[in-house]
């Protein structure tokens, strides 16, 4: 077994348990690389991946490249191996061979996975994850902070950048009307916003999302494109999603996996008509 964690979801962070997010104390300042280097149009890089649970290759040969500003999509059928990929990107997953770079020079295998977030990879799991008795702007607050006792956070102060950045997020996820509402009360969509803004609030390069409308309204999963339409350029974003419509409408370019490896990968209307494609997955 070369998993270093259970996959699925982690469970929703309490006063008690609030590290989730970006847990700097991990980061060795040695450890720290210089810059991401993105001279070779490429900000995640993937080569021959591989990993085996028990013998079954959940991985199995997967290349993947991703542009700086992409915003790629991932489908395929349950199982294919979708949450595992961002298990191996995100150091939660050690692979059992391959190669897998941030920019052409940080070599992510070498990082766990505290280290992994502090170096700008954003991950959204599928259940939102927000401090619910908290407000929306004490949640977006306490994604910057890297002391998340509840004592450490009562003396932290924003200073002026920091403020300008939670208003811009607060802008950027539409809850600029809900800043002291508590999160909650919020509704499913807007919690999964929130979630994505704590996420903005470390400024990551590269976002992975997983599942991100599931369960949200038309409205909801209308606004959410919307939103990563609005961040892609700015950001990379790797997004795994089912709902076809949603994908339609914010795909460039989308990779189909299936079991454990690249099935098909072109424009949204290329896929779609894929025979191979429509076997494993649209179905006919
Ligand atoms: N930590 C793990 N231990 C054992 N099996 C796992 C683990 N993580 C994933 N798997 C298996 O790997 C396969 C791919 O799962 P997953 O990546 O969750 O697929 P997807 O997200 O595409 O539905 C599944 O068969 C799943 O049961
Ligand atoms: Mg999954």
């Amino acid at each position: 077994m070369s998993t270093t964690a259970q996959s699925g979801e982690l469970n929703a962070p309490t006063l008690n348990n609030p590290l989730k997010y970006n847990n700097t104390s991990h980061l060795s300042s040695l450890k720290r690389p210089s810059e991401l280097n993105l001279a070779h149009g490429r900000i995640l890089y993937l080569e021959d991946v591989s990993v085996s649970f028990d013998g079954f290759k959940a991985i199995n040969n997967l290349s993947l490249d991703i542009a700086p500003g992409e915003l790629r999509c991932i489908i395929g059928p349950n199982g294919a191996g979708k949450t595992t990929m961002m298990d191996i990107i995100t150091g939660k997953t050690k692979p059992d061979s391959g190669q897998v770079y941030f920019g052409s020079n940080i070599n992510l295998l070498e990082y766990n996975e505290p280290e992994i977030a502090q170096l700008g990879i954003g991950r959204k799991f599928q259940k939102p994850t927000v401090f619910e008795q908290l407000s929306v702007f004490e949640n977006l607050e306490l994604a910057l902070k890297t002391d998340k006792r509840v004592k450490a956070s009562v003396f932290f102060k924003l200073n002026s950048d920091q403020k300008s950045r939670l208003i811009e997020v607060l802008e950027t996820i539409k809850l600029e009307d809900s800043l002291n509402a508590q999160a909650g009360n919020l509704s499913h969509g807007q919690k999964q916003w929130l979630e994505i803004g704590m996420l903005l609030m470390q400024e990551p390069k590269l976002l992975l999302l997983d599942e991100p409308v599931a369960g949200m309204t038309d409205q909801e999963t209308h606004r959410t494109a919307e939103l990563f339409l609005s961040l892609k350029g700015k950001h990379s974003l790797i997004v795994v999603e089912h709902d076809m419509t949603f994908i339609k409408t914010i795909s460039e370019k989308v990779t189909v996996l299936s079991e454990g490896s690249v099935l098909a990968e072109g424009a949204f209307d290329q896929v779609q008509a894929d025979e191979k494609v429509i076997e494993v997955y649209l179905g006919r």
